[in-house]
């Protein structure tokens, strides 16, 4: 699959890298001509014809996104990679934004400077970058805040490369929405997007989930079984809630995004994988690493580019936009003008459970006011997240949501619920959840739904606590 014969011009003021570099692609049957600085690689561009151009982003004189710039505006159409400084994440985002086809960061190997060039130029990324925008699908992602739109496009820039995002942020921001957004905007477009919450099973569980089994493998493995990240082959791998993978398997994976090689459980011959890999957190995964909880080593090679969205209450002017959004979405156009009153509640509220939160408040709105105005109580927002305190929680309004389930006991919850100095903000948390928990006779849709959390993130918490009531939904 590998091309041979390729003509590419290598810009780099270090001669020992122009050496490395023209030595690795020479033996690949390449065609290189080295040059020491940007000026000189602009006159060389315009007398010869090159397929590839490598530049590194530090020179004198001109750098390499001046001579992106420079060849951009030139109109001299040749794919651009460019190398970067370890750790210079910034660096390599902006060349992706400037039209860079690739970025590379030093130091790398020999390995890893081929599978980059043949990437770039396989036929797939030709294709891909030659049609001009790709028409997005997938869920809109709804935003005016400066942050937001930074965020967006940095992952529409770095969506083109192949490299490995980290998506932080709490529960609710939209991790998984961008992780789409990343998939569908990349040349692995047309492939299999396949997402693994790693919260949800055992470790050894999660093992085979990850990698597959081999019949007889173990005890229970009747039939082999396709791993997660075969299926995805060729696309990408969404690795949810990876700061709750335990350490052995963190190893394990670590191995698997270094050698790009999977062993199935009880399988003899490792599987080459091509797969995108995208890792998100709702817990900080530096603190993890402080705290050994999580490896420094896995955790650098899952931020090569991170990516952090912020709470909705840091982008209040989200708010507004999502809620007329989502009031489309449930009412299309029968949904009435919210009066200045409850704007500004809405604005005032702190959104524990940000946009997931506000989505679902919005639903509720939407079913609890039939068509009419929706009344501040039908949001059913938390009075104890208020910033100004002047929502409250309003019972009767559970108990009229057409449900077969009985209407939690909301106020006995709020009597249950001491407030005392001293206690930290994570045990009150707990305490709300497992008091909710209770008010619903355990059940978890529904509590999720009053929390304003997603049930996983409560199966998630109710794991940590040790809980193990049954669950009564469904
Ligand atoms: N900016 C946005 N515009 C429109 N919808 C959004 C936006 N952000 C989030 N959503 C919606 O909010 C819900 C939650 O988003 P998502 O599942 O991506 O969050 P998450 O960060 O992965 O949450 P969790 O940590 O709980 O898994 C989804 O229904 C998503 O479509
Ligand atoms: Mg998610």
């Amino acid at each position: 699959m590998t091309q041979k014969g390729l003509r590419i011009l290598v810009a780099d003021d270090d001669p020992q890298m122009q050496l490395a570099i023209s030595a690795t692609l020479g033996r690949g049957g390449h065609d290189v001509v080295t040059v020491g600085d940007g000026q000189r690689a602009l006159e060389t561009l315009e007398a010869e014809l090159f397929d590839l151009v490598i530049s590194d982003q530090r020179m004198p004189e001109m750098t390499g996104q001046e001579l992106l710039a420079q060849i951009q505006k030139r109109e001299m159409p040749v794919p651009f990679i460019m190398i970067t400084a370890h750790g210079t994440i910034n660096q390599a985002v902006e060349a992706m934004q400037l039209g860079a086809a690739d970025f590379i960061s030093k130091p790398f190997s020999a390995e890893e400077l081929e599978r980059i060039v043949d990437r770039v130029m396989s036929p797939e990324n030709r294709a891909f970058r030659s049609k001009s925008k790709r028409a997005r699908r997938g869920k809109p992602i709804i935003s005016s805040d400066p942050v937001m739109i930074r965020v967006l496009s940095v992952a529409e820039a770095v969506a083109r490369s192949d490299a490995t995002v980290l998506v932080q942020g709490e529960s609710g921001t939209g991790k998984e929405l961008i992780a789409r957004l990343i998939h569908t905007s990349s040349p692995r477009a047309e492939q299999p997007f396949v997402a693994v919450n790693c919260a949800a099973l055992p470790a050894t569980l999660l093992e085979s989930e990850l990698f597959g089994h081999e019949k007889g493998a173990f005890t229970g493995a009747q039939q082999r079984k396709i791993g997660k990240f075969e299926m995805a082959q060729g696309g990408t791998i969404l690795l949810d809630e990876i700061s709750e993978m335990d350490l052995a398997l963190q190893a394990k994976l670590l191995r698997v995004l270094q050698e790009r090689e999977v062993d199935r459980v009880g399988g003899r011959d490792p599987i080459t994988i091509d797969v995108r890999v995208i890792a998100t957190t709702n817990r900080n995964l530096e603190d993890a690493v402080r705290n050994g909880l999580f490896r420094a080593d896995l955790f650098y090679r899952l931020n090569v580019i991170p990516i952090t969205l912020p709470p909705l209450r840091e982008r209040r002017g989200d708010i507004k936009l999502l809620i007329d959004h989502f009031m489309k979405q449930y009412l299309a156009d029968s949904a009435p003008e919210l009066s200045p009153e409850i704007l500004r509640a809405l604005l005032n509220y702190r959104w524990p459970g940000n946009v997931r939160e506000l989505q679902n408040a919005v639903e509720r709105a939407a079913i609890l006011s039939q068509g009419a105005a929706p009344k501040e109580s039908d949001f059913l927002l938390h009075n104890s997240f208020t910033d100004n305190s002047a929502l409250k929680v309003e019972v009767e309004h559970v108990a009229s949501v057409p449900s077969e389930q009985a209407a939690p006991n909301v106020s006995a919850l709020s009597d249950s619920l001491q407030i005392s100095a001293g206690v930290t903000v994570q045990e009150m948390e707990r305490r709300l959840i497992l008091e909710t928990l209770k008010a619903t006779n355990d059940n978890r849709t529904q509590a999720a739904k009053l929390l304003g959390i997603s049930i996983r993130t409560l199966r998630n918490k109710l794991h940590e606590y040790g809980h193990s009531g049954a669950d009564q939904s469904e």
